[in-house]
């Protein structure tokens, strides 16, 4: 539907999709002009110098002790995450809402989803522990076995994260129902308080993590995932070499060459990850605050680049507009005002659930950059200068508000 808005010379103000906007970093431009010749396949799991980069930056980044985990590298950490649903054997407990590919993946794998209630609220992303220990059990009685859990914090699609003492309290119900975690840290280095959480100091033994390249330095199409294997469950990190083996062989040996300094931690990197993280937080929280201003629920995030309101507060008036489910919601937005959004539904929210996911990166991020490296700060003039999309957007709600309620 965008598209096809587009060519026929309509506006459209982009929300749907998730890609971090901002360009390669010259450092890395550089390196993969040097490493450009490089021709020859590399070690399955990755190259030995790049694997040890990894373990010391997260072991700075994170304080895990990362001698727990064997390193790997594939082409993506969306390929991590479904080779470990292969790996691991069992049925995945899945908090809703989660990121699209999960579900997907675990049903390719014939494997059953458990859905996981959660709590979305201004402290956070929740899972209540006993909940959680309940809906373990009630799978088992019914026949399931449930033997991995998936998280992701900060969140697609909430934005929000997981409070450091769930992280705990959830771990502990892991290690007590022999449940292995599959923890999505794909946003782990956007996080708009500067802390990284991870799960896996709480579980290091039964806990895998995730992440990559695509959202702290955007660069999703560079296909470069990482993933730490804990060296505790005997076998998996052989059975995680063979998939990788029989299936991708490598990640393109440039770009591996090349991300090395990615994770040599210069400090011009990480300038540049900061800068990136807080021009996120800039525009997610001023989206949530116009939401909020409309009367729509919408925590401001914690993290990542996305909002996920509920317009549970306009029910009934959107009822009477004939706006029953979150995909009629979308459906509306996007014909009538030209407002591309994701319904709840995409992330296993039950349909009549009013939730939408937005993405925050409707914007020149180049031009986003080098205005906050020169000094523009960071208000509400910045928005207007460098994302009026993203203000538009914000304005096209209350239009819509007003229309339908
Ligand atoms: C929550 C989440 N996990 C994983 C991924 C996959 O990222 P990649 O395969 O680019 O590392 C994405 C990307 O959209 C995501 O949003």
């Amino acid at each position: 539907m965008v598209k096809a808005r587009r060519d026929a010379g309509q506006t459209v103000l982009h929300m749907g999709f998730g890609e971090s906007p901002f360009p390669v970093h010259p450092r890395l431009l550089k390196a993969l002009q040097k490493e450009s010749h490089q021709k020859d396949y590399l070690p399955t799991i990755g190259l030995p110098e790049l694997r040890e980069a990894v373990a010391s930056y997260y072991e700075r980044k994170t304080g895990l002790d990362t001698s727990q985990f064997d390193v790997i590298i594939a082409p993506g950490s969306k390929l991590i995450l479904y080779a470990l649903q292969m790996a691991i054997e069992g049925d995945l407990l899945m908090p809703v809402p989660s990121w699209v590919s999960y579900g997907p993946q675990a049903r390719m794998l014939h494997r059953d989803i458990i859905k996981v209630p959660t709590v979305l609220d201004e402290a956070g992303f929740h899972i209540d522990p006993d909940k959680l220990r309940a809906v373990i059990h009630a799978a088992r009685a019914e026949g399931k076995n449930p033997s991995k859990l998936i998280l992701n914090s900060p969140s697609n699609p909430t934005g929000l994260t997981i409070p450091e003492d769930e992280l705990q309290a959830i771990a502990r119900v892991c290690q007590e129902e022999d449940i292995f975690i599959i923890s999505d840290e794909i946003y782990g280095l956007i996080t708009f308080d500067g802390h990284y959480r991870s799960i896996a100091k709480y579980a290091p033994e039964r806990t895998s993590v995730s992440s990559g390249l695509s959202k702290h330095l955007s660069l999703g199409g560079w296909r470069i995932g990482i993933g730490f294997i804990p060296k505790a469950v005997d076998g998996l990190h052989s059975l995680m070499s063979n998939i990788a083996s029989e299936t991708w062989s490598c990640v393109p040996s440039p770009i591996q060459r090349t991300v090395i300094e990615a994770y040599r931690g210069h400090e011009d990197i990480e300038a540049h990850i900061r800068a990136c993280t807080d021009i996120h937080g800039l525009m997610s929280g001023f989206i949530a605050t116009g939401l909020r201003n409309l009367g729509i629920i919408a925590p401001p995030p914690q993290g990542a680049f996305y909002n996920y309101p509920d317009f549970a507060p306009y029910r009934e008036a959107l009822a009477a507009a004939a706006i029953h489910t979150s995909v009629d919601l979308a459906g509306k937005l996007m014909e009538n005002y030209g407002l591309a959004t994701l319904p709840g539904t995409a992330f296993g929210a039950d349909p009549g659930v009013l939730t939408l996911r937005l993405s925050s990166c409707d914007y020149d991020g180049t031009a986003a950059l080098s205005a906050l490296q020169n000094g523009a700060p960071l208000d509400e003039d910045f928005i207007d200068s460098y994302a009026p999309r993203v203000r538009e957007a914000v304005e096209t709600f209350g239009k819509f508000i007003r229309d339908n309620t």
